[in-house]
């Protein structure tokens, strides 16, 4: 697939199919993750693959806004290592779309359930410290995101490219770009 056309047909998939993902496709998701750029090239990821569906329904219940993985048959959980560098945000959002993009290039369906800065439906916690004990991650190895992958059970219409003309300028702030 072309990437323009990955990039147009990637959608935000929250429901699927219970069908398992196949092992070679979720090595080319981690060979994808892998190819991601970093800064300073410290590549300060850890990605946690997770198929057991006992804890893809934990992190489920990481925070409200999870429940993509409730159907989810597959998850990747991207951690990055702080005591490493500064930019582990940067570094693991960027891994992050590597695997949503890989993920529709091989006829899956993805969705970026967002953990840093979120808090457990009862607020008791943050929702990166309930995924870092509930699969035992050292402190230092804070978790950006987990990708929801599988199968989708749901339909959605690809994006068409569309520049928001007022969201670009040319040379100074405001100034319009005529092309
Ligand atoms: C940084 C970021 C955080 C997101 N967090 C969540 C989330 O916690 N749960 C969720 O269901 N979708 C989440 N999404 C998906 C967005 O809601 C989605 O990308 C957006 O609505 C556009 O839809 P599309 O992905 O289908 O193009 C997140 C996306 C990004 C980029």
């Amino acid at each position: 697939m072309e990437l323009f056309e990955a990039m147009q047909i990637r959608r935000s998939i929250r429901h699927y199919k219970p069908t398992h993902v196949e092992p070679e496709k979720i090595r080319r998701l981690l060979e994808a993750a892998f190819l991601s750029p970093s800064g300073r090239n410290i590549r300060p990821w850890h990605f946690i693959v997770i198929d057991d569906r006992n804890l893809l329904d934990q992190l489920a219940n990481a925070k409200s806004g999870a429940r993509p993985l409730k159907t989810a048959p597959l998850a990747i959980v991207i951690a990055a290592d702080e005591d490493t560098t500064d930019i582990w945000i940067e570094d693991s959002a960027i891994a992050a779309e590597h695997i949503h993009l890989a993920a529709t290039d091989l006829g899956l369906g993805s969705c970026w359930v967002q953990i840093r800065v979120r808090h457990t439906i009862a607020e008791e916690m943050s929702a990166e410290k309930y995924v870092q004990q509930l699969l035992g991650l050292p402190p230092s190895f804070r978790i950006t995101c987990i990708i929801a992958i599988g199968y989708p059970a749901e339909t959605k219409h690809p994006h068409e490219p569309e520049i928001e003309w007022n969201k670009v300028s040319y040379n100074s702030y405001g100034k319009a770009l005529v092309i």
